[in-house]
């Protein structure tokens, strides 16, 4: 497994590939690999012939107040975990490989930002945006992976692709749950083991939900009301939103009538957790 730290190697490694007519698979990340990780690099070893993992926690996503600095790091845990998952290339570049000196552009999307998470954490998809066409540009892949617990990332990242015309595959891999539901997250370490209870408050109103509009329940109001009084049931929780919301352009729906997005940001503790589901009536 090559361990590459510098731009100009990693994108002449890539194009030597690109010119034997090799298939490149591309997983970026922000390290602290957990299961979830790992199933997105399973996914590219399927896919194509070679396999990049990049571990860049990219500061230009993160507000002032979030948490850049303590967000957890394990290089060494992360190395084994790729070597044991096949992958060929592991991209570690620094912040200052990433954002040279003198650099003013930055990706921004007019419209997929202005809902869910992005009105809580301004100026973070712009920072994602940014860093994974900087990615993109590095790694030079056929085809990239992310996790769909972050949709709205995959949504921004699936428009942009199209947006900028870059000429790649863009996967949507299932979210990987613990056995007990909870949405595998590097942030989950953050959390007590009173907390890592409470956290199930995510999952249960998810599936609340799902049962609701299986039983009939078309009115997103209803939805919302229900997961609101299970995640109060549960002590120091504290709802960021809750929306009922078109899986494509991310809108809010009035009313259910096809697949719709139930996607939500809770608060346990000083932890944001975020999870979703697709449900259809
Ligand atoms: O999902 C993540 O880990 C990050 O947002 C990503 C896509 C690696 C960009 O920094």
């Amino acid at each position: 497994m090559e361990i590459i730290k510098h731009i100009d190697e990693m994108q002449k490694r890539q194009e030597a590939l690109r010119l034997k007519g090799l298939r490149l698979a591309f997983v970026p990340t922000m390290g602290f690999l957990h299961k979830g990780h790992e199933s997105l690099l399973i996914e590219g070893k399927k896919r194509a012939d070679d396999l990049t993992l990049s571990i860049f926690v990219n500061p230009t996503q993160f507000g002032q107040n979030e948490d850049l600095s303590t967000y957890p790091r394990n290089i060494e845990g992360d190395l084994a975990i790729a070597e044991r998952n096949g992958v060929d290339a592991v991209f570690l570049p620094d912040a200052k490989e990433i954002y040279r000196e003198g650099s003013q552009t930055f990706v921004n999307l007019d419209i997929l930002p202005n809902y869910l998470c992005g009105l809580s954490r301004p100026g973070h998809f712009r920072g994602v945006a940014t860093v994974v066409t900087k990615l993109f540009n590095i790694v030079k892949p056929h085809v990239a992976i992310f996790g769909s617990k972050d949709f709205q990332q995959l949504a921004i990242i699936r428009q942009m692709t199209k947006d900028l015309n870059f000429d790649i595959e863009i996967v949507g891999a299932p979210t990987f749950r613990e056995p007990d539901g909870l949405a595998m997250s590097s942030r989950n370490s953050y959390l007590t083991a009173e907390q890592r209870q409470t956290a199930l408050c995510l999952i249960k109103s998810l599936q609340n939900a799902a049962d609701l509009v299986k039983n009939g329940e078309t009115d997103p109001e209803t939805l919302i009301r229900h997961a609101t009084a299970i995640i109060a049931s549960f002590p120091d929780t504290a709802v960021d939103y809750l929306t009922v919301c078109d899986p494509v352009t991310l809108e809010t729906v009035s009313h259910i009538t096809g697949p719709v997005l139930f996607a939500m940001a809770v608060k346990v503790g000083v932890t944001r957790l975020i999870d979703n589901m697709t449900i259809e009536p």
